[in-house]
């Protein structure tokens, strides 16, 4: 998680430069041949101990006696060794394979035997004579990663008759996860990413009532209950807009008061009193109720909104009102990674929807439509006789990636939404656009803004 400004999060991230070697570690090591860490055990190729056992150095009492069931690290170093026809070579200048300290080449006083080393800190096993492992720049660490120490074992199934098997059996019967829950999993990984920075994702649409405000509040819960960084959905909405009604309301506290107060705002606790936060964790907020005021939020407005919260919260989902036109849109544009264009399966709604990718693409925002995703959103219960695979096709030609969001009798209410209570083909939806959304984290801030053509 990137650095944030915060009283939860540490400032300054944890170190992510690799732990310098040990400055005792051996000069004279070679500085390249195979180790321990370059081939996996179970990688060694069968019959290697034997040719360490038929070249190597002979069993004789080193300088810290190797246990008597030597891992097959050694034995794989071993055999690297005899490959470069140097195993009987002491392996530390100074140390004597058999135990007889000698003076290194060069040196007058020759380094501290290798069982001297001060190697705390690194899962390293201290020199054992012929049987040290070796790396290119000192002692080889054993490789104790879960991968190579636990066995493979089947993940338990999470649903249906597997999940009924394995739970009445008391685990004792696992016939695995299914196909289906293996590929949720996937998903889920891709919902996780690694993301650097803060992602800012706009909901557009030239046609009022396609759904902006549902796909606001339901991908954010989505990313906001699997990830575990802070999300949080801005209403840039000109004309009161309902994002506030998909959660429960924590504050009467809007953009306005946020932007008032800005000069005050420290730490995330600061900003946490201007929003309302869901079930899900998804934060809200809020923009002005009356639409006289609302009308003003500028691009100014916009832009310092998104410069306060980028530094404490990792996604910001904007939900936009219906058109192009009102006074914040410049900026959303400007500031976006990408934007989900939202289309009812309507012929109308596509239409719209399509305009809307033309108004971009003529207004100097290309490179933001080809980075977007379309949502085909059933906010009706059918969608008569529109052939919605076209639709699909249509927007696949243009936008990165096209996801369908089933009619949902839970988002019909529009009321507040609760994950839990949509259906599951729906959540399924909702988890494979965050995931499709999620493939595009790595380029976060990455876009080149161009200066926008005047309208
Ligand atoms: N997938 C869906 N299933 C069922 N109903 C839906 C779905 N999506 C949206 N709706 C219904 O459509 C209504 C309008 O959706 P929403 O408010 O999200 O549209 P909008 O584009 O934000 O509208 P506006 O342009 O007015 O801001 C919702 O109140 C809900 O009843
Ligand atoms: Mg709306």
């Amino acid at each position: 998680m990137e650095a944030r400004d915060d009283d939860e999060s540490p400032a300054t991230p944890p170190s992510s430069s690799p732990p310098s070697a040990p400055t005792s570690a051996p000069t004279s090591a070679p500085t390249s041949g195979p180790t321990s860490t370059t081939t996996s055990s179970g990688e060694t190729p069968s019959g290697s101990s034997e040719t360490a056992a038929t070249n190597g150095t002979p069993a004789e009492p080193s300088a810290v006696a190797a246990p008597a069931d030597s891992p097959e690290t050694t034995r794989r170093v071993d055999t690297a060794e005899a490959a470069r026809g140097d195993a009987a070579q002491p392996r530390h200048p100074g140390v004597d394979p058999r135990g007889t300290a000698a003076a290194a080449p060069g040196s007058a006083a020759g380094p501290l035997p290798v069982e001297r080393t001060p190697l705390s800190g690194r899962f390293t096993t201290p020199g054992r004579g012929a049987h040290a492992p070796q790396g290119p720049n000192g002692p080889a660490t054993y490789d104790l990663s879960s991968a190579q120490l636990l066995r493979p074992s089947k993940r338990p199934p999470q649903t249906g008759w597997r999940r009924a098997l394995f739970v009445g059996s008391g685990g004792l019967v696992n016939p695995g996860e299914s196909a289906g829950d293996a590929a949720r999993r996937e998903l889920i990984a891709r919902v996780n990413q690694p993301l650097h920075g803060c992602y800012k994702i706009a909901m557009l649409s030239l046609k009022g009532g396609v759904g902006k405000t549902t796909m606001t509040t339901t991908l954010g819960s989505t990313f906001a209950s699997l990830r575990g960084d802070r999300v949080i959905a801005v209403d840039a909405n000109p004309d009161r807009g309902t994002l506030s009604q998909k959660i429960p309301l924590e504050t009467t506290a809007t953009v306005r008061h946020l932007l008032r107060d800005a000069n005050r705002v420290r730490r995330y606790s600061d900003v946490r009193a201007y929003t309302s936060q869901g079930p899900s964790r998804l934060e809200v907020l809020a923009s002005e109720q009356d639409p006289a005021v609302s009308e003003a939020f500028s691009e100014v407005d916009y832009r310092r909104t998104v410069t306060l919260l980028e530094h404490f919260y990792n996604v910001v989902l904007t939900d936009c009102g219906t058109g192009l036109m009102h006074s914040a849109m410049k900026g959303v544009l400007d500031v976006a990674d990408s934007l989900l264009i939202v289309s009812s399966a309507s012929i109308d709604g596509a239409r719209s929807a399509s305009a809307t990718l033309d108004w971009l693409d003529a207004h100097g925002y290309r490179d933001l439509v080809s980075r977007s995703v379309a949502v085909i959103n059933y906010a009706r219960r059918s969608s008569g006789n529109v052939d919605l695979d076209r639709v699909s096709d249509h927007f696949a030609a243009r936008c990165r990636a096209v996801v369908r969001l089933p009619f949902d009798p839970h988002l019909e209410e529009g009321a507040e939404i609760e994950l839990d209570k949509l259906a599951s083909r729906t959540r399924a939806a909702l988890l494979e656009l965050a995931a499709t959304v999620a493939d595009d984290f790595g380029r976060a801030g990455s876009r080149v803004r161009r200066p926008m053509i005047p309208r």
